[in-house]
């Protein structure tokens, strides 16, 4: 792999990705990783992130120089490219002339490796108090701005890069070349990171963990999930059964995407466990919205419970006729790399997300974790899902909450308001899929505020209907968001269809309120 070092700050990650986009293998360590660590993982190359650091603070995180008498090539960004001018006997100071944002660079780019090909003149995002004053011994300075004297360095034979900007972010223009130069120029890592090598590795990995047993994976309806399944499906084919517990909160056709799309892109096996009943029965009265998340994930636990105890039972009985491995020893966990990096970066037990965590299974019926996707992220599930098969509505899933429709309801969950409210979805999607937008939103959740009446005229005759409250939203990771300014024109086709089309509605409302202080569900 590429390792990417962190020294703290929020673009390591970013960094990962973006040598990911270059078509190489990438992972993030953090900074207290020793050099027989990093050297352990047999790196490509090694990328030492930026941070919030100065090299000369008493506790910041240095580079131990016996990283650069390794062999491995490397580039510092920011704090690394800095940390490594200290490391190697060059000066770092504070100059006072501290640099944010976009910043003019002068470069030298002729028979330069990093900046080939590239103009002389260009702008790069900068985010620097110290700079580096002197080059150590054997580099070339290539750029300059007016607050870094020595803004990138290089030296060939050492192959040894380092450069002051951030070149992982969008604003520098040219930042994804200078990556890419260090990966392929520099260290000479080749671009093979693909789906399809992501799928053939993972495929060879599965099959080495599971070798003959058996395995389970629920289904969610959800990317994830039935990425994760259609990965283990390849690697194992029938050694693997599918659960979807129908929870009945689901919108209009998931349900069916899940039991006919899935099953017929990939030929897996499916076990439909309807306990959409169970669910209405434990959701009567309830009211809170944390008590309805508790009541679903019990429910969820206890209904994947009953349908893995069949699949155990029939994998038993066709292995006494003969048949195979009768022992559901695995089970399939969509955990992505961005979950596994944020709980430490360790092995073993998966942090699990979404109230379809099955962790909650008794001790009788206790599985080994199957983690195809570990080391992807959503992106890259995307394009592993379109490789192998998966129809776009999965593949391009905008996020949906586990408790589903349950959530939105404002108040008690029915089996009609679950009607009206179903419809009322499936009309605002359908304009939204027409009108082209979405790519442009988020996600899009569509309220019922089902306690709360007002007054409309419809046909010739007073009404007392419910609201439906649109909730589009933008955002990059739903950690904030904002309320999508969309075309006037489709919330009015939006509101009329709905207006006219579900008989208990007689107003639409538009949810203008960003996130915070709103959160994105109304629950
Ligand atoms: P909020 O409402 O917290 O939502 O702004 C942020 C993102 O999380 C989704 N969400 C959930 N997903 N179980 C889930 O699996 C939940 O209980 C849940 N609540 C919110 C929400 O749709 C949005 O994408």
């Amino acid at each position: 792999p590429v390792l990417v070092v962190d020294y703290g700050a929020q673009y390591a990650q970013l960094i990962a990705r973006r040598v990911r986009e270059a078509d190489a293998y990438s992972e993030v360590v953090p900074s207290t990783a020793s050099v027989e660590e990093i050297l352990a993982k047999e790196p490509a190359a090694v990328i030492l992130s930026g941070g919030p650091s100065s090299v000369y603070a008493d506790g910041a995180p240095q580079v131990d120089p016996a990283l650069f008498e390794a062999g491995v090539p490397v580039l510092g960004i920011c704090y690394g490219f800095q940390a490594m001018a200290s490391a190697l006997g060059g000066t770092v100071a504070k100059t006072g002339l501290r640099e944010y944002g976009g910043t003019q660079l002068r470069a030298s780019t002729e028979g330069s490796t990093l900046l080939d090909g590239q103009p002389a003149e260009q702008s790069v995002w900068m985010s620097h108090g110290d700079a580096v004053t002197a080059a150590p011994e054997g580099f070339s300075v290539v750029a300059q701005s007016a607050g870094a004297e020595v803004a990138a360095f290089e030296d060939d034979e050492r192959r040894l890069y380092g450069v002051q900007w951030h070149p992982e972010v969008a604003h520098s223009s040219f930042g994804q070349q200078v990556l890419e130069n260090f990966l392929r120029r520099g260290a000479g890592v080749p671009a093979d990171w693909t789906p399809g090598s992501i799928i053939d590795e993972q495929v060879e990995l599965i099959r080495a963990q599971v070798g003959s047993g058996r395995v389970i994976c629920g289904l969610s309806g959800g990317v994830d999930s039935a990425v994760a399944a259609a990965l283990v499906q390849k690697a194992v084919g029938d050694q693997l059964t599918c659960v979807f517990v129908d929870h009945g909160l689901l919108r209009a056709g998931e349900a069916e995407q899940v039991e006919r799309d899935f099953v017929a892109a990939t030929g897996v096996n499916l076990k439909v466990w309807d306990a959409s009943e169970a669910f209405l029965a434990a959701l009567a009265g309830v009211t809170d919205p944390e008590a309805k998340r508790k009541a679903i994930g019990r429910e969820f636990i206890r209904a994947f419970e009953a349908a893995a105890r069949e699949v155990v039972a029939d994998a038993a009985a066709s292995a006494a006729g003969g048949d195979g491995d009768g022992e559901v020893r695995f089970l399939v966990q969509g955990t992505l790399y961005p979950d596994v990096v944020e709980s430490g970066g360790g092995e073993g037990a998966a942090n699990i997300k979404s109230h379809h965590n099955v962790g909650g299974l008794p001790d009788d019926l206790q599985f080994e974790l199957v983690e195809p996707l570990r080391a992807l992220f959503k992106d890259e599930v995307r394009a592993v899902g379109a490789e192998l098969g998966l129809p776009a509505e999965i593949v391009g899933r905008q996020p949906f909450p586990g408790p589903g429709l349950g959530i939105r309801i404002i108040g008690e969950v029915t089996q009609q308001r679950l009607e009206i409210l179903r419809t009322a979805d499936a009309i605002a999607r359908e304009e939204l899929t027409a009108a082209g937008l979405d790519s442009t939103i988020w996600q899009c959740p569509v309220v019922l505020l089902a306690d709360v009446r007002s007054v409309g005229v419809q046909g010739d005759g007073r009404t007392y209907g419910h609201p439906i409250v649109l909730r589009p939203v933008s955002s990059e990771d739903a950690m904030t968001a904002d309320w999508t300014r969309m075309p006037y024109d489709v919330l009015a086709r939006i509101s009329t269809r709905i207006t006219n089309e579900v008989a208990e509605v007689n107003r639409v409302v538009l949810d203008v309120t960003s996130k915070p202080p709103g959160t994105i569900e109304w629950e």
